[in-house]
């Protein structure tokens, strides 16, 4: 008798393991498209895809892209949603939140991993208790600026898309990120990492476009249109480089297609690289610091369009900065989620910088990981942002005109 018992026990276990196994193995989340659509995306290893059911009527998701023998064994599956809807489910999961109105952001980025951090040690690397913080304030939308995956593989070196795989992408982002991709739509940027080293996992995972197997060079920017009153504008700047403007014109040819007469001066701009953001470089000879912008290309792309801009937020630098300076939009750089912190920090103070013939009036550097809430106010929106243990350190009121940020501000 006892041998029977113990039989089905294990049996009943097994069955248990297994079940939780494939849920954690699939994955699922809402995203927002460049078309203004926002789409469900699955990853299965199941060889079909599943079934969604929106408000109880049950379709097929649709392939993205299929599943090959090689870094990406996954079918990756996708359904347009309607711009209304109470709930849906897929993979076992209910999706709850509805895709507008949009009142409270979570705006995250360089959230991967380096070899040299501990992934499992959260001082270290806090991404997970970043998504748990954030999952808190049961945001709108998700932002995220890019660079989602670093250096996980210790054979990178000897070949230099070696992280280009499902695997990578899981450990670094969708495992950890699992919670918060269930819970609210996300904005995807990509980061300079998803275009040189894991191309392939952005196009078929996370890009607002359709799937295509060749890297494309420069995706054309969008407008997301579902924030009341605002014209956020997603730009692709993951193939910029500080040092060299030879594709300035080609981004420019871009934005110039783009209507930006409707929304004078009310433009926020995502693109995981700053117009402007301050880093020290110690120069190996004699220890002397001097400090400089990364990255300069976007001074020169959005020139034209600088008085259209309200403010641009960015990743790219692994810290947290806000630049103020007369003649150019208000700058948030915020790539402090996860990715070790720059190693030799920027100036606190960066009031009266002056950095490519630009005099920054306010300007100020936290170099402590993060993420940022943004929530509407009736006059303004207020930028507060939060360790990973979730101590505010800042709070910016960004208003029709002006921008206005204090440290270390009080919980
Ligand atoms: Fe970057």
């Amino acid at each position: 008798m006892m041998i029977h018992f113990r039989k089905y026990y294990y049996l009943l276990i097994g069955f248990l393991l297994s079940s939780c196994t494939s849920i954690n193995e699939d994955k699922m989340w809402v995203q927002v498209n460049h078309n203004g659509e926002n789409e469900v995306r699955v990853v299965t290893h199941q060889d079909t895809c599943p079934v969604v059911n929106i408000d109880g009527q049950p379709s097929l998701m649709e392939t993205r892209v299929s599943g090959d023998n090689g870094n990406y064994p996954i079918l990756v599956c996708k359904k347009t949603l309607p711009k209304t809807y109470a709930n849906f489910s897929v993979l076992n999961q209910t999706f709850s939140h509805p895709l507008e109105p949009i009142n409270k952001i979570a705006i995250i980025g360089d959230t991967g991993c380096r070899d040299s951090q501990n992934i499992n040690d959260p001082e270290q690397w806090p991404f997970p208790q970043i998504v748990e913080n954030i999952s808190r304030h049961n945001p709108d939308l998700v932002i995220h600026l890019g660079d989602y995956i670093y250096q996980r593989d210790s054979r990178y070196n000897s070949q230099i898309t070696e992280r280009d795989k499902w695997e990578h992408w899981k450990t670094e982002f969708f495992d950890p990120a699992d919670k918060l991709l269930k819970q609210a739509p996300w904005l995807f940027l990509r980061g300079n990492i998803e275009f040189l080293k894991a191309k392939e996992g952005w196009m078929k995972l996370v890009s607002a476009y359709p799937y295509s197997p060749f890297l494309v060079q420069e995706e054309e920017p969008f407008w997301v249109d579902s924030i009341e009153g605002v014209s956020l504008l997603a730009h692709d700047s993951s193939a910029a480089h500080r040092d060299f403007v030879s594709n300035v014109e080609s981004y420019r040819s871009k934005l110039r297609k783009l209507d930006f007469s409707k929304d004078d001066k009310n433009v926020w701009l995502l693109t995981h690289r700053p117009l402007v953001g301050i880093v020290t470089i110690k120069n190996k000879n004699d220890n002397k610091e001097s400090i400089l912008s990364d990255s300069g290309y976007g001074l020169e792309v959005f020139k034209e369009i600088h008085s259209k801009l309200r403010f641009v937020v960015s990743g790219h630098i692994h810290t947290f900065q806000y630049i103020k300076a007369h003649q150019l939009p208000d700058q948030f750089v915020m790539g402090n989620g996860g990715v070790r912190l720059e190693k030799v920090a920027a100036p606190t103070i960066l009031d009266n910088t002056i950095i490519q013939s630009q005099i920054i009036e306010k300007g100020m550097t936290i170099n402590q990981f993060g993420y940022g809430i943004l929530e509407r106010h009736k006059e303004f929106w207020l930028l507060s942002l939060y360790s990973a243990k979730n101590t505010v350190l800042a709070r910016c009121t960004i208003g029709k005109k002006e921008s206005r940020c204090e440290f270390g501000a009080k919980n």
